[in-house]
Order: structure tokens, then sequence, then C-alpha cells
């Protein structure tokens, strides 16, 4: 029987150290430290040895028990190293999982756009606030309190004086109090406005531009309106200047372009005209020079403003405004 310890701790030793996997280890663990493993067999067949070697085998029984115990923790550790080391465990050859690509919002990319093209043309950013007082939002564009142009927009009000800019049009007279002429600004940001249905959010975006030197002339409002509609959607489509009203400009145009799902045939979008409008601009009205200090018998110039919302529908085909404002990123991902 002494003999046989000799024996069970070398074969147990062996193949300890031949086992390749957690899963080995755990059975020879049970072989032999288990309840029905060998070493606890050994000791119950200890009330056969005569009397007085069963002291001496117990205790060397015992001695093996720790000893395989801790050779086998070991065994572990070191599989779990190798693991760990990428030689087992891990395949190196599993195609990766994919990262998932964050991308810019549909309307910061088509206000970059916007800005990019007139950047090119020699316009420089003006930014102005978006809580602005009731004098830039409207008496310095000529809106004076009770005139009937304030229906035109549905303003949120934080105090008697201060509102949420209802456009970004304040960047007009905020600019030209800044310098003298030659100025050539746009000025994109939020506007906030009392109204939500399937073409309005209470809030949206707007690029207001401004162009203000000697000589300044309805054609060149023109020529720069084309060439940035043309730049935006493409040089063929056609675009008209109708005439209309802001009480900041004398006269005023709206740009409608030819529609862009129906080409003009007439369709649900444009409401059968096969125009399309896309945004406002005049020549800058006296009243809002002299606000400003500006000669008038020496200055002229013209203004425009345009959502950017309207324009990015209207270039991706996209039906309702709110799918913008959603946040949902199969919506968003695809731009
Ligand atoms: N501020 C106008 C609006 O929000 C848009 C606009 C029209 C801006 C004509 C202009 C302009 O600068 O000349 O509806």
């Amino acid at each position: 029987m002494q003999n046989n310890i000799v024996d069970i701790e070398k074969e147990a030793i062996e193949s300890i150290a031949q086992a390749k996997s957690p899963d080995q280890l755990e059975k020879l663990s049970i072989k032999y430290l288990g309840r029905k493993g060998v070493l606890t067999k050994f000791l119950r067949d200890i009330s056969s040895l005569p009397i007085e070697e069963r002291p001496g085998a117990g205790k060397n029984a015992n001695i093996l028990k720790g000893k395989l115990e801790a050779v086998i923790k070991k065994a572990f550790l070191k599989l779990e190293e190798d693991a760990d080391k990428g030689d087992a465990g891990v395949d190196v050859t599993l195609p990766g999982r994919p990262l998932q690509m964050g991308s810019l919002h549909p309307i910061t990319q088509v206000a970059e756009e916007i800005c990019d093209i007139f950047l090119r043309l020699g316009f420089d950013i003006a930014e102005s606030p978006e809580v602005e007082t009731d004098y830039y939002n409207f008496e310095a564009l000529n809106i004076p309190k009770y005139h009937p142009a304030r229906d035109m927009q549905d303003t949120f009000y934080v105090s008697e004086n201060i509102v949420l800019r209802t456009h970004t049009s304040p960047s007009q007279p905020r600019t030209m109090e800044k310098g003298k002429p030659p100025i050539r600004i746009i000025s994109p940001g939020k506007v906030f406005r009392c109204d939500s249905d399937i073409t309005h959010t209470p809030m949206f975006n707007q690029v207001e531009g401004l162009m203000v030197d000697k000589n300044i002339s309805f054609g060149d409002l023109k020529g720069i309106l084309t060439t940035f509609i043309h730049q935006f959607f493409d040089k063929e489509t056609s675009l008209r200047f109708r005439p209309s009203f802001f009480p900041f400009t004398e006269p005023s145009a709206e740009v409608d372009i030819r529609c862009v799902m129906c080409k003009g045939k007439g369709c649900r979008i444009c409401s059968k005209t096969g125009w399309l409008e896309v945004l406002g601009s005049g020549m800058v009205h006296p009243a809002v020079f002299e606000k400003v200090g500006y000669d008038t018998d020496k200055y002229t110039g013209f203004a425009f403003g345009m959502g950017i919302e309207r324009l990015a529908m209207l270039k991706f085909g996209i039906d309702d405004i709110r799918k913008f404002y959603e946040n949902d990123i199969r919506f968003l991902g695809q731009f």
C-alpha cells in the first residue's frame, strides 16, 4: 500500500501535466480528489492495513491530497494564461466586429453645404444670438410694435422685450452696426416659432445673407442667388423671382424653383403649380439702413433668408420635417 501511494502520485502528476483544457483538468480533479476518487478510496482502505502502518499511510495520503490540489490549481492558471496570450481560446481568423461609424446630422450637412457655396462666393460667416431683443428681431428690421407683419411670425416671448429669435434676419442690423460697407455675410442658425405640423417644427434652421456696398443692384441679388441655386440643386434647375413683401426689403422677391419631384408637371408637393418656394429676398429697405446709421444715398444692398430644413427636404425627397428631430438612427444614418 505504501508503494501504491507513490504510484498514484506519479500517475496523477503525469496526467495533470498532459491536460490540455480546463475540462480535462476538472475531470482529473474529480478522479483523484473527488468523493468517489482514488485518494478517498485509499483513505477508506487504510482500515484494512496493520495497525502500525495506518498513521503513516493516512499522513502520506493527506500530504498527497494537498499537493495534487496545488498542482491542479497551478495547471488551471497556466491554461488561462496561455489563452490570454492568444495561442489558445482566441480564433484570430474570425472576422472582426464592425465598428458603428457616426455621421453628421443631415441638417448640419446641408447647412455646411450652403455655407461652403457662399464662402466660395466671398461671403463671411457672422453669427448672432438665439435669444434676441425685440429691437433686433423686429424694430431694427422695420417691424414696429403693433405692425401687422408681426403676425407673420408666431413669436415665443421670454419677457416683454426678449424673444427667441423668429428668424436669422437680426444678424443684418447687428453686423451693420459693427462696421462699414463693404459687407458680405451669411448667418446660419436656429430660429423658433410657435408652430408644429408636417412642414413646421417649433425650432428650425435658417441661413441669412446680406451684401451691402456702393452700387449693389437687384441684378447682383439675382446673380448670386441663381449661382447658389444652381450649385445647391443642379445647373439645369430653373428658377423665378416672384414679387413679394417683407418689411425689411423693398422691393422684395421670393425665389421659386421648378418642382424637384414632378419637374414642373404639377404634383402634391408643389400643390399642382410646378413651382416650389425656396427663399425670401430683396433690396435692403432704407429704413433698415437708417437705423444702423448708413447713408442711404451712398449704399445699397440686398438680403435673403432661407429655411435649411426645407432645402434639405427638397434635396433628399423627405416629406415630413419632423423626421429630422425624432432621432431615429435608421433615418439619420441614410445621409
Ligand atoms: N426673415 C424672413 C423669414 O423668416 C426671410 C427673409 C426674407 C430674409 C427676405 C431676408 C429677406 O433677408 O430679404 O421669413
